[in-house]
C-alpha cells in the first residue's frame, strides 16, 4: 500500500513542474511509454485513501475539461448507472448548478433512443434518480416546459424526480433580446453567445436587476413583469430597435427544423400571455398531486438533506466547459457563468469542492471541438460549412474533415457544423489546475484511424523558440507556434469493440499513457461510441501494476 501512496505523490508531486515547464517532460514520456513500453494508466489504488478521508462518500462531480461539448452528459449517465449498483443505494440526485438552455448534453435510453437536454439534468433514463436544476442556474420556463414535454414522452412521468431551484435566475424573452442590443452596443464585439439570453441574465444577477422563478410564481407577477416590459421598450427604443418585432429563439420550432428559428418577442399583452400561460402549466402541473411537493422548491434545504443522507449518491453535472469559464476561459467568447468544479459552492449554495470525492474533467481525447466567433491555437481552420472537397486540405485537416463526419461534429440543436482542433495539452493542464479537476474520463476513443497519425499539442513558442504558457484570452495565442508529436494511430472499430483496458488497440493504450502523463491526472474511464454500454472503466492499478516496468515511477 505505501508504494501506491508514493506513486500517488508522485505524480502529485510532478504536476507543477509539468505545469510551468512541461518541455522536458515531453520527450521523456514519448520514450518511456513508446520505447520503453512502460504504459500506465488509471488510478493508483492508495489514493483512495487520501481521497476518501476529505469528502462526502458517493459525490461525483463532472465538468467539461475543454471548449464544450466534450460528452458530458454520457458520462454523468454511465456515473449515475455506476452509483445506483452499489449495494445499498436506494437513489441518486444530479445537480445542475449553472448555465441554462445554452447547453446541450444528449443522452441515449438502454433501448439507444436519443435524448437531447438543455436545462433538464442527466438524470431523466433513472427511475431512481432525481434531478435538480440548482439556483446557479439561468432558466427559461417556457424552454424548460417544451423539454420536460419531450423528455415525457421518452421516459415517462418525470414528476417527483425534477426540481427546480425558486431562487434560479430567471431568463425571460427581454433578457434573450437584450443579448441582441449588446451585440448591437459592442458593434458585433460582445461574443457569439447563444442567443439564449444567458449573459444578459447573470449580468443582471450581479447588478441585482434580475429576476428568479419564484418572482414569476407570486402573486404579483404580472406587476413586475409589465413594469420590467416598460423599461426594456423605452431602453431598446433608444437604440431604435422596437421590442414588440424584435426576434428571439423559438427553440421548438429550432428542434423541429433543425436550424436555428426565431419569432417576434411581441406587444406587453402578448409578451405578458406566454409568461401566464407557461406559468399556469407548473402551477396546473403541481396541482395534478396536492399531496407531493411541488415540482419548485427551495433547494438549499433539499441539500442539507441530501448530504446527510448516505444511501444517496450525489453528481454534480457541469455545463459548457473550464474553457467557456467567464473568467479563466477563452475570452472574450467566453460563458458568463463558473463553469469549473468551484461553481458548485455559488450554484448549490451548501457544497463545497473539498467535499465532493471524484472531480472529473472530460476530455475527448484525439480531437476537441469548439462553437462560437473565435479560433483557438490548434484549430484545424475549417470551413465552417459542410465540406465537399477536400483537395486543398493539409494532411491534419483531412483528419479533421474525417472527424467531423465520423464523430458528427454538428451543433445537437441547430445542426451548424462545429470547428475542429487538435489535441491541446497545454491548454489541458490549464484547465485541469484551474477547474479543480483532479481525474479524466476521456470520450470518443474510437474516433481514430491506422493510417493517420494523431497530433497532439505539447506546448507553444514563441517566434524565438521560447515556451509560451497557455494564458486564457484567444489574444494570447496570436504569434506563438504549437508545438506538435505525431503519435500513432489505432484500428478505431476495434477500439469501439474493447469493454476492458487490456482489450484496447496498444496504441490507444500508449496515447492515453501519454495523455495522462502530459496532465499529471490519471485517466480514470473512456468511453468509445455513443451508447452508455460502450466505455471502458479503468481499474484502480496497484504497485506494481501489471504494465509497469522499470524504477522510473512518473505517471
Ligand atoms: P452563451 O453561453 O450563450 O453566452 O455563449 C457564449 C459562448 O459559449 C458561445 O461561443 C457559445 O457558442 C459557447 N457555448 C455556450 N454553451 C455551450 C455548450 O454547451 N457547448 C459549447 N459551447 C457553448
Amino acid at each position: 500500500m505505501s508504494t501506491s501512496i508514493e506513486a500517488f505523490q508522485t505524480m502529485v508531486n510532478e504536476r507543477n513542474p509539468r505545469f510551468f515547464d512541461p518541455v522536458p517532460f515531453v520527450q521523456k514520456d514519448i520514450d518511456r511509454i513508446y520505447n520503453q513500453e512502460q504504459v500506465t494508466v488509471g488510478m493508483p489504488m492508495g489514493a483512495e485513501i487520501i481521497l476518501n478521508a476529505l469528502s462526502r462518500e458517493h459525490t461525483v462531480a463532472i465538468v467539461g475539461a475543454q471548449l464544450g461539448d466534450e460528452g458530458k452528459g454520457r458520462i454523468v449517465d454511465n456515473k449515475l448507472e455506476q452509483i445506483l449498483s452499489i449495494p445499498g443505494m436506494q437513489m441518486a440526485y444530479v445537480v445542475r448548478f449553472q448555465g441554462g438552455s445554452n447547453a446541450g448534453h444528449t443522452v441515449y435510453t438502454p433501448e439507444g433512443r436519443k435524448i437531447p437536454l438543455h436545462q433538464v439534468p442527466s438524470s431523466i433514463n433513472e427511475d431512481r434518480a432525481v434531478g435538480i436544476m440548482d439556483s446557479g442556474m439561468v432558466v427559461h420556463m417556457e424552454d424548460l416546459k417544451t423539454e420536460i414535454e419531450d423528455g415525457e414522452a421518452i421516459v415517462g412521468d418525470l414528476r417527483n424526480r425534477l426540481y427546480l431551484s425558486e431562487e434560479a435566475k430567471l431568463v425571460t424573452d427581454l433578457e434573450r433580446a437584450e443579448e441582441v442590443i449588446n451585440r448591437f452596443k459592442s458593434s458585433g464585439k460582445s461574443g457569439g453567445g447563444t442567443g439564449r439570453g444567458i449573459s444578459p441574465t447573470y449580468a443582471n444577477d450581479l447588478s441585482r436587476l434580475g429576476t428568479h422563478v419564484k418572482d414569476l410564481m407570486a402573486e404579483n407577477w404580472r406587476e413586475v413583469y409589465a413594469a420590467r416590459y416598460d423599461r426594456y421598450a423605452k431602453e431598446f427604443a433608444v437604440h431604435n430597435y422596437d421590442i414588440a418585432t424584435m426576434q428571439v429563439p423559438d427553440l421548438r420550432e429550432t428542434r423541429d427544423q433543425k436550424k436555428a428559428v426565431t419569432r417576434n418577442l411581441g406587444s406587453k399583452e402578448e409578451f405578458l400571455d406566454r409568461l401566464d400561460g407557461v406559468r399556469g402549466w407548473y402551477i396546473e402541473r403541481d396541482a395534478t398531486q396536492p399531496d407531493k411537493p411541488s415540482m419548485i422548491q427551495n433547494t438549499f434545504l433539499m441539500h442539507q438533506e441530501m448530504y446527510n443522507n448516505l444511501n444517496a449518491g450525489v453528481l454534480f453535472e457541469g455545463a459548457q466547459a473550464v474553457g467557456l469559464h467567464h473568467a479563466i476561459g477563452r475570452l472574450p467568447d467566453v460563458t458568463s457563468s463558473d463553469t469549473s468544479i468551484n461553481g458548485i459552492a455559488a450554484g448549490t449554495k451548501l457544497w463545497k469542492a473539498q467535499d465532493i470525492r471524484e472531480k472529473i474533467g472530460v476530455m475527448k481525447l484525439t480531437y476537441m471541438s469548439s462553437v462560437g466567433s473565435v479560433h483557438m491555437a490548434t484549430d484545424l481552420m475549417l470551413p465552417r460549412k459542410a465540406i465537399t472537397d477536400e483537395s486543398g486540405l493539409t494532411g491534419a485537416q483531412k483528419f479533421g474533415a474525417w472527424v467531423r463526419e465520423e464523430a458528427h461534429e454538428y451543433g445537437t440543436t441547430t445542426g451548424r457544423p462545429r470547428d475542429i482542433c487538435l489535441l491541446d495539452l497545454e491548454m489541458m493542464r490549464y484547465n485541469i489546475r484551474m477547474g479543480g479537476i483532479e481525474m479524466l474520463a476521456g470520450t470518443h476513443l474510437d474516433i481514430a484511424r491506422e493510417d493517420m497519425p494523431i497530433k497532439v499539442c505539447t506546448h507553444y513558442v514563441d517566434s524565438t523558440g521560447q515556451r509560451v504558457a497557455y494564458q486564457p484570452g484567444v489574444e494570447h495565442q496570436e504569434n506563438l507556434t504549437p508545438m506538435y508529436e505525431d503519435l500513432p494511430g489505432w484500428d478505431g472499430a476495434a477500439a469501439q469493440k474493447a469493454r476492458t483496458f487490456d482489450e484496447l488497440p496498444d496504441n490507444a493504450k500508449k496515447f492515453l499513457a501519454f495523455v495522462q502523463a502530459q496532465t499529471s491526472t490519471p485517466i480514470t474511464a473512456v468511453t468509445n461510441g455513443p451508447h452508455r454500454d460502450q466505455l471502458v472503466d479503468i481499474p484502480r492499478w496497484e504497485l506494481p501494476p501489471k504494465q509497469f516496468q522499470g524504477t522510473d515511477r512518473t505517471l
